[in-house]
């Protein structure tokens, strides 16, 4: 056990790097569900930003030195990176040197792509797991339940988020975001071509998160199996985000498409935030902020599989 005692052994030191929207919520994540993690620094390179007020009155410690403060911490052994796609670049070689996994909430694709309930307990041996985008974690499980059915050529996602809920981090890396979602829609979802599309809503207050889903299978698909496969989905999903939910039934059809005419499926979410008003409604916070929090818990758990053959 060394110097700890035997319920500080039982815990993995963990760190958040980037405490804006989605830095701040992760922060109120690990501390209501923390699992076997313990928030032992929240760090930023603004001293004024909110997540590092809230943190220190979490009783968390913090820093405004970024990830130089997070790297001379031995105790800390993940790190959750809610920067932006341009700094885990440059962070992700420096916390693998150290020995630090990286849960990567940016959109820079550095790392091994991950959506928790289709592929992550396959990526957590990976150093640097990224989760691609808010977009790509409500839309890739509904997608990969369709294509689970049959192959699709196509899939693509249209979200609206609230304008207030993203920060200059995610705008300065528009790109980015729509072109991880895209790809994640081919590589995790299983479509041959996928598209994302993003709206921002300066409603107030801040609307929750609505994600409209289409496939386009390459032959025709059973309606009762693909609403049977999308509410089988929506019911694993609701256990990470219990607002995340069907704005109706699954819609299936037949259009004409670049690949002739073909059958569609639309699937139409609302995901809706825990909090009681403002940003607590934005949905797309809640499901970034659980998703990492799953991931860190896959990880947490193998660095303590891997202490205990150590000791
Ligand atoms: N807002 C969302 O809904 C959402 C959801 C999922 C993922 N993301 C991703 O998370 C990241 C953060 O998004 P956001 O909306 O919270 O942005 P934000 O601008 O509100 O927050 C980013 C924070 O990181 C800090 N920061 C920037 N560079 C830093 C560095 N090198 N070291 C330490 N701190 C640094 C900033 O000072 C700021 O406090 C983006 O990459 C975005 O794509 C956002």
């Amino acid at each position: 056990v060394g110097p700890q005692g035997p319920e500080e052994a039982a815990l993995v030191g963990v760190a958040v790097l980037g405490a804006g929207s989605v830095g701040s919520r992760l922060v109120r994540e690990l501390r209501d569900a923390p699992g076997h993690m313990e928030l032992r620094l929240v760090s930023d390179v603004d001293a004024g930003c909110d997540g590092l007020g809230l943190a220190r009155e979490l009783g968390v410690e913090t820093s405004s030195s970024g990830v130089e403060a997070v790297l001379e911490r031995a105790d800390v052994a993940i790190v959750f990176d809610a920067t932006s796609a341009s700094a885990h670049v440059e962070h992700a070689g420096r916390l693998r040197a150290a020995g630090k996994a990286a849960i990567d909430l940016t959109p820079s694709a550095t790392g091994a792509l991950a959506v928790p309930l289709v592929n992550l307990a396959e990526r957590a041996r990976e150093d640097d797991i990224n989760l691609l985008s808010c977009p790509a974690q409500v839309a890739i499980p509904i997608v990969r339940a369709v294509t689970r059915l049959g192959p699709a050529l196509y899939a693509e996602t249209v979200s609206t988020l609230a304008s207030a809920s993203v920060g200059p981090a995610t705008r300065r890396h528009i790109d980015e975001f729509t072109a991880v979602t895209a790809r994640g829609l081919e590589e995790l979802g299983g479509a041959e071509h996928g598209k994302s599309i993003l709206i921002l809503s300066p409603a107030e207050p801040p609307v929750a998160m609505r994600t409209t889903v289409y496939v386009v299978p390459e032959v025709a698909v059973g309606e009762q199996e693909v609403v049977g496969a999308v509410r089988a989905a929506v019911a694993e999903m609701q256990r990470l985000v219990p607002g995340y939910r069907l704005r109706g039934e699954p819609v299936l059809d037949e259009k004409d498409t670049p690949w002739g005419r073909r059958p569609t499926v639309a699937v139409s979410l609302d995901v809706v935030g825990a909090g009681d008003a403002g940003l607590g409604r934005c949905g797309n916070l809640d499901v970034a902020a659980a998703a990492a929090r799953l991931a860190g818990e896959e990880v947490a758990l193998r660095v303590l599989r891997s202490r205990q053959v150590v000791a």
